[in-house]
């Protein structure tokens, strides 16, 4: 076999080789499954996003919206939830990838991984900046240098989260478990009173007037169709792949697979709850704001504030303010978390230095990736113009949806007899139809993402042929009886 295609086995990716299930200790129940899946889900996606794509895109459509992203986001989440259950590992697509398609595959998936997680700490820390400061200022305290403070407070954020995640698993999923709770209460105070505000007449028909061919067309639907993506049934669609963005995080709890109490059956059970419940969230709380004012009159900048401010009800803005400060900060935590799982397996795999799969004796975690990642994504925050770079999450992610999808139908033919705590139902038209929805999404996305997703993926690969392809694990020779820990480096 060529050695880039070259494959790991499902026992050696769940163990056998690596010493996967005896490096992180097990900590998480199907409940905190949950709350890490709504931790990670609900945050700058619900808070802003959602507004924006009312605004500028999709109007009142915006609801269907967020369904049409919840449906392919569901299909996808089944297929994580299958794949997840007969590998419960913590490079989760990365390592599905390694199994089914093979070392190169799964380095590119990998790699789209991290352009998942390590951005999107960066982006939703900057948004958490923004929105910290603008929570500050609602509450009448002025601060002399905005700008300068919100740099100060994304970077003590993310040393703080950095640290929680270093330290101790166990904390960070208490404190996960209090912010969790408390922004749960204040997305449920933006529906109760909400709802008595809604005016059917704000919905219209549901469909805003399309809007004139931007010049020049910027996705690529708009390129093949040559159909505006501003409002109509295109903007809804448009809208659909930006929001894609809020769900982003129930594919990151397969990441916690090896530290979950009898992960087979939990993980699914865990990922499929907390995406239905956050779908249940985003559509109540999209209703509620486009319901209450006219979609335009809903400010880009503080898209539900000034709905509630539009109806009179501005102490809302202080719920809302408090509610987005304790959400992003546990996306942003669970992101860190995730992002140092995938990481650690692939530096595990040795296609990084196999250094950062190092566990400390002392927390019982990954801290020596935690704070490269950490590092990382201060540093993209204070320099980058990351807010722009949402997109090029977006893509990420759902290249690896794609893979996720394409792998069950891979697998159902080639290992039938393997165990799996959850099966997709009507396999293979419903992990086709997550194929499909999936790419569907992707041609929806602006050219400029796919010409940065494609540079981002080149590079990738050149790092692959550069270090991975000669220092993986498997172009050692293969000794699958060797015991398990002796390769590990602790
Ligand atoms: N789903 C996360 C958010 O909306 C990434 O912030």
């Amino acid at each position: 076999m060529t050695t880039i295609l070259r494959r790991l086995s499902p026992s050696e990716a769940t163990g056998l080789r690596t010493g996967a299930r005896h490096s992180l200790s097990e900590l998480y129940r199907p409940a905190d499954l949950v709350v890490l899946g709504l931790g990670v889900m609900i945050g700058a996606g619900i808070f802003s996003i959602a507004g924006k794509q009312a605004a500028t895109a999709a109007g009142p459509g915006v609801i269907l919206s967020f369904m049409i992203a919840g449906i392919a986001c569901l299909l996808a989440c089944m297929c994580y939830a299958e794949l997840s259950s007969m590998m419960p590992t913590s490079g989760s697509a990365y390592t599905f990838t390694y199994v089914i398609f093979g070392e190169v595959w799964a380095w590119i998936i990998g790699w789209a991984l991290i352009l998942e997680l390590q951005f999107a700490a960066a982006v939703v820390a900057r948004a958490w900046g923004a929105i910290t400061v603008r929570a500050i200022s609602n509450f009448g305290v002025r601060v002399p240098d905005e700008r300068l403070f919100g740099d100060v407070l994304v970077f003590v954020i993310l040393v703080l989260l950095t640290g929680v995640v270093a330290l101790s698993a166990r904390v960070g999923l208490r404190a996960l478990w209090i912010m969790v709770s408390a922004k749960l209460l204040a997305i449920g105070a933006v529906i109760v009173v909400g709802l008595p505000h809604i005016h059917v007449a704000n919905f219209g028909d549901f469909y805003a007037q399309p809007k004139r061919l931007s010049t020049p067309p910027a996705t690529v639907l708009e390129i093949l169709s040559g159909q505006s993506q501003a409002f109509g049934w295109f903007g809804i669609f448009a809208a659909a792949s930006a929001i894609a963005f809020a769900y982003i995080g129930f594919d990151v709890v397969a990441t916690a697979a090896e530290e979950t109490v009898n992960a087979p059956k939990a993980m699914p059970k865990g990922m499929i709850r907390s995406l239905i419940i956050a779908t249940i969230i985003y559509i109540a709380v999209a209703l509620v704001m486009v319901g209450m004012v006219s979609y335009t009159k809903i400010s880009v900048d503080e898209p539900l504030s000034s709905a509630f401010r539009a109806i009179g009800v501005d102490w809302m803005v202080h719920v809302i303010d408090v509610g987005a400060v304790l959400g992003l900060t546990t996306v942003i935590l669970v992101l860190i978390v995730g992002q140092t799982r995938v990481l650690f397996s692939m530096a595990r795999d040795g296609l990084i230095p196999r250094g950062l799969a190092s566990v400390s004796r002392r927390n019982h975690t990954p801290s020596r990736v935690t704070l490269v990642i950490g590092f990382v994504a201060i540093v993209l925050a204070e320099f980058v113009p990351v807010l722009t770079m949402q997109e090029l999450v977006v893509i990420g992610t759902l290249f690896a949806f794609a893979f996720v999808a394409a792998g069950v139908i891979v697998m159902r033919r080639r290992m039938p007899y393997l165990e799996r705590g959850f099966t997709v139902p009507l396999s293979p038209l419903l992990p086709g139809l997550s194929l499909v929805a999936t790419l569907w999404l992707m041609v929806n996305l602006r050219v400029l993402t796919w010409a940065w997703f494609a540079l981002w993926m080149a590079f990738g690969l050149l790092v692959y042929l550069v270090y991975g392809r000669r220092h993986s694990l498997l172009a050692r020779p293969r000794d699958p009886v060797e015991p398990a820990r002796g390769r590990h480096r602790r």
